[in-house]
């Protein structure tokens, strides 16, 4: 029996992560993973979906674990893993496909997004919810920490332990999606929902100060409103609304300045951090993803059995 409730959250290795990863995402898990037992995942096979380039990918998974550690998580309090070191979660992924139908499945966003854009959507991206319910139901996850936009997998989670504990007997229980209230879906510098797959309209978690001024001076802004929105929306991640209703009168229609208060803003908040991930070395990547790939195993492994048995493919 586990005695603290357990957390767990991914993000995926397919590029830098910026600002809204972290709000969205990080912030929520650094702020509450000493509470519970926790788990941080890198999802690589997640990131397989749209990164067909080896030496990337392997890159992106160092610099998200890196990330992880420089925002203040540390290994012996979180077990911090790859999900492709716990075979488990693909396998567990295959019996949860065999569940859930084809329509529920076109329903998910991540898909419907894909084709509402034109694109060809491969089978893994089709079927990526499930690989994402295996991630979560194979630690007995409680909490899930995210950001709105996954607000939807963990619904498909849920519905997948609902699934396969109606046709096997209870085995899954129902996790709970984590969403920071005020942060929402973190605007880019175009207004849109930033995304590492839009990289010109993110600012980056650690951008150099010149990265971060060149990204806050290309927000969009509406000239006819006293307040720019986008750059209140995020400024409000940084600052408290009371510090920023002084500010914001006081410079009101003067965008510039707000603008180069965010950069300050933003920058300071960083800095340390940014300062931190410069002296993590590969090595000590390597050693972490090696100490948390054996803990995760142990855990998924035994769940692994039970589920193999109430299915009926274990013969002894
Ligand atoms: P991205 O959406 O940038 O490709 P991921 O899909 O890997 O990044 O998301 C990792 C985490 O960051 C998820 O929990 C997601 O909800 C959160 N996240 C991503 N973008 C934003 C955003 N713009 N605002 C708030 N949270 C976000
Ligand atoms: N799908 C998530 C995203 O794009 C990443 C992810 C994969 C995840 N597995 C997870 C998040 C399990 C939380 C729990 O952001």
């Amino acid at each position: 029996m586990k005695g603290k409730k357990r957390l767990l959250t991914g993000l995926q290795a397919s590029g830098t992560l910026h600002i809204g990863n972290y709000f969205g995402a990080l912030k929520p898990f650094v702020d509450t993973y000493e509470d519970y037992e926790s788990m941080l995942m890198v999802a690589d096979y997640h990131a397989l979906t749209s990164i067909k380039d080896a030496s990337l990918l392997r890159s992106n998974i160092f610099d998200v674990v890196k990330d992880y550690l420089a925002v203040g998580i540390d290994p012996k309090k979180a077990i911090i893993f790859k999900q492709s070191d716990v075979l488990e979660h693909t396998e567990l992924s295959w019996i949860f496909n065999c569940l859930v139908t084809v329509p529920f499945l076109m329903q998910a966003h991540a898909y419907k997004d894909k084709i509402a854009k034109g694109l060809e959507a491969n089978a893994g991206l089709f079927t990526y919810p499930m690989l994402m319910a295996a991630d979560i139901l194979l630690y007995d996850t409680d909490v899930v920490p995210v950001g709105e936009d996954q607000r939807q997998h963990v619904e498909y989670a849920r519905e997948a332990a609902m699934k396969f504990n109606n046709a096997f007997g209870d085995t899954f229980s129902a996790p709970k999606e984590l969403i920071l209230e005020g942060v929402g879906t973190v605007p880019g510098t175009d207004g849109l929902k930033m995304a590492k797959s839009r990289p010109q309209y993110v600012i980056p978690l650690f951008g150099s100060k010149d990265e971060i001024t060149k990204a806050v001076m290309s927000i969009v802004t509406d000239s006819s409103a006293d307040r720019p929105e986008h750059v209140y929306a995020i400024h409000k991640l940084f600052k408290t609304e009371e510090e920023l209703e002084v500010l914001y009168k006081e410079k009101m229609g003067n965008y510039k300045d707000l603008k180069e208060a965010l950069i300050e803003d933003i920058d300071s908040y960083m800095s340390p951090i940014r300062e931190r991930r410069i002296h993590i070395t590969d090595d000590e990547v390597k050693k972490v993803l090696e100490d948390g790939g054996k803990r995760a195993r142990e855990i998924a492994q035994k769940k692994m059995e039970d589920v193999r048995k109430k299915i009926g493919v274990t013969i002894n």
